[in-house]
């Protein structure tokens, strides 16, 4: 068959050609053969596509073509196209010839289940699987909305330099290189450069790579993540809460419009994200504080006592589970159910035990969560589980104001009426995930900055720049930082951040 006088189309548009044949070219994701037919799903990077092919229709040189393929093979499939709301995507298509691009030797990812160093090996691959497909896709779509929020209000986006001469938030988590010679570091943030240009241009935005050395692994740290930093000039901290919710609320909206095949695949329960469009919560520090220790109550409930209730709730749970596992596994095991009903039941197993190990993993959380939280000591940063408790207290992200000087950057602007406190921001995310952003209003008076960078035991001299800043048209101005894998991390709801980037560094991984 010529192949050439068939039009190749992507699957996201096969359904403008129904009833007529096409061309896909892609990957055999699936495949499986049941007397005479073949069904293979083919991707194709625009979606999934079952492609049904027939011996009898097809004859028997060019099915026996279906035979030799093997997963992630590469093909050239043409067929008809035809509308069957049960398959995936809407479609399927009645194949009419097989061209075969290249046969794939045994495919490392098997349908299997494999442990997370093995697939993180083969990242290179893994990327193709759904799961991930999906997250990049809800990748795509944050990068794509962030750049639109900004520049449809006027922001001009700017880029900030790699290497630095100076810290920005802090010595401790420093890449130090070689600059002929110099020794420079890769760059932390760039929100001291933003602040020059938002003094050029009025509203800028960063959107680049930042650096951490951050020696601890936890699921919430990468060493090089991407950053969005906007810095908007005569803006103050109230303003800045204010761009920061519509910002988040307006990529989530985009996400939810956009992306709902996605976020299908990723079993996310939307109603949590929709929660996020309703006004965030916005609490001091100190109520903050209050709330975590169960000193203050949030709609008539201590978060102690929440606490005690979501840990009652799931060991109650937990029995339940115990016992369906136990049943179903004695009724499999005594044999004589319809091969239908014993798939079924092995796929009720396998959710309950991804259940089982959820509610285990809160029980033993739970307890040490409650502890933290009683003693927590008023000024100290919170930890991810404190965040955990007081996000859990709301629907809506939290966003923490006016902290305590001396565990902010050196930047932050001191609160008028007590300058032990500055006019910072973080943005606490539901179920969780903690802090997405860190921003705030900017300290203007050049002696408070100096003085600041002092005490941070910072070298002046590489400051110099900055400071010109506050001697030349000092205005009120502020910004945030947001990282972008902690917000799809969230959005996809997926355990950890190096699943939301497409080649994740963290310490002990610079391959592949
Ligand atoms: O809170 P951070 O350190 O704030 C700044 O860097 C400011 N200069 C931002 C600004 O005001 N322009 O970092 C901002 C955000 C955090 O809220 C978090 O989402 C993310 O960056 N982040 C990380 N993401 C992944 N891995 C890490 N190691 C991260 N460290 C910070
Ligand atoms: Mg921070």
């Amino acid at each position: 068959m010529d192949s050439t006088s068939i039009p190749a189309v992507t699957i996201s548009a096969i359904g403008q050609h129904n009833d007529s044949e096409i061309q896909l070219n892609g990957w055999v994701q699936n495949k499986r053969e049941n007397k005479g037919l073949a069904f293979i799903i083919l991707r194709d990077g625009t979606g999934f596509c079952q492609c049904v092919a027939s011996e009898q229709e097809l004859g028997e040189d060019e099915f026996k073509k279906t035979k030799d393929l093997t997963l992630e093979s590469s093909v050239r499939i043409s067929g008809k196209v035809k509308k069957d709301e049960r398959q995936i995507g809407g479609y399927e298509l009645q194949v009419t010839g097989i061209e075969v691009i290249q046969i794939a030797q045994d495919y490392p990812i098997s349908k299997k289940a494999h442990g997370v160093d093995f697939l993180l090996d083969k990242r290179h691959l893994w990327l193709r699987s759904k799961r991930q497909w999906a997250i990049m896709r809800v990748r795509n779509q944050v990068i794509y909305s962030i750049h639109n929020f900004f520049q449809s209000r006027g922001y001009v986006q700017m880029d900030a330099p790699i290497f630095t001469g100076n810290a920005c938030e802090g010595t401790t988590n420093l890449f130090e290189t070689d600059f002929f010679d110099q020794p420079a570091y890769l760059s932390q943030s760039g929100q001291l450069y933003g602040e020059a240009m938002a003094m050029a241009m009025g509203k800028i935005y960063t959107f680049g790579p930042t650096f951490r050395a951050e020696k601890s692994k936890t699921r919430r740290h990468l060493s090089e993540f991407w950053m969005i930093e906007p810095e908007m000039a005569f803006y103050n901290l109230e303003m800045t809460m204010d761009v920061i919710e519509d910002f988040l609320q307006s990529v989530i909206g985009d996400v939810l419009q956009n992306c709902s095949f996605e976020l299908e695949v990723l079993e996310r329960d939307v109603t949590k994200l929709k929660a996020a469009l309703n006004p965030f919560v916005r609490l001091t520090y100190k109520d903050a504080v209050a709330i975590l220790k169960g000193e203050k109550e949030v709609n008539g409930k201590r978060s102690i006592d929440l606490l005690t209730e979501d840990l009652n709730k799931a060991k109650d749970r937990l029995s339940e589970l115990n016992n369906e596992i136990e049943e179903t596994e004695a009724a499999l095991k005594k044999g004589g159910i319809k091969k239908g009903k014993v798939v079924r039941m092995e796929q009720s197993l396998q959710n309950w035990r991804a259940e089982k190990a959820e509610l285990e993993e809160a029980i033993r959380n739970i307890p040490v969560w409650i502890q933290s939280a009683e003693n927590f000591v008023d000024g100290n940063d919170f930890g991810g589980s404190d965040e955990t408790v007081i996000t859990r207290m709301f629907d809506t992200p939290v966003m923490v104001f006016n902290w305590p000087k001396i565990i902010k950057a050196f930047y932050m602007k001191e609160v008028d009426e007590d300058p032990t406190l500055v006019k910072g921001v973080d943005v606490l995310a539901p179920e969780g995930y903690g802090e997405i952003v860190g921003g705030g209003e900017r300290e203007t008076d050049i002696d408070v900055l100096i003085d600041s960078i002092k005490k941070h035991d910072l070298p002046m001299s590489e400051f110099e720049w900055y400071l010109d800043l506050r001697r030349y048209g000092s205005v009120p101005h502020a910004g945030f930082g947001l990282g972008l894998e902690r917000l799809i991390t969230w959005i996809c709801k997926i355990h950890h951040l190096r699943e939301a980037i497409p080649f994740p560094r963290l310490m002990g991984r610079l391959l592949p």
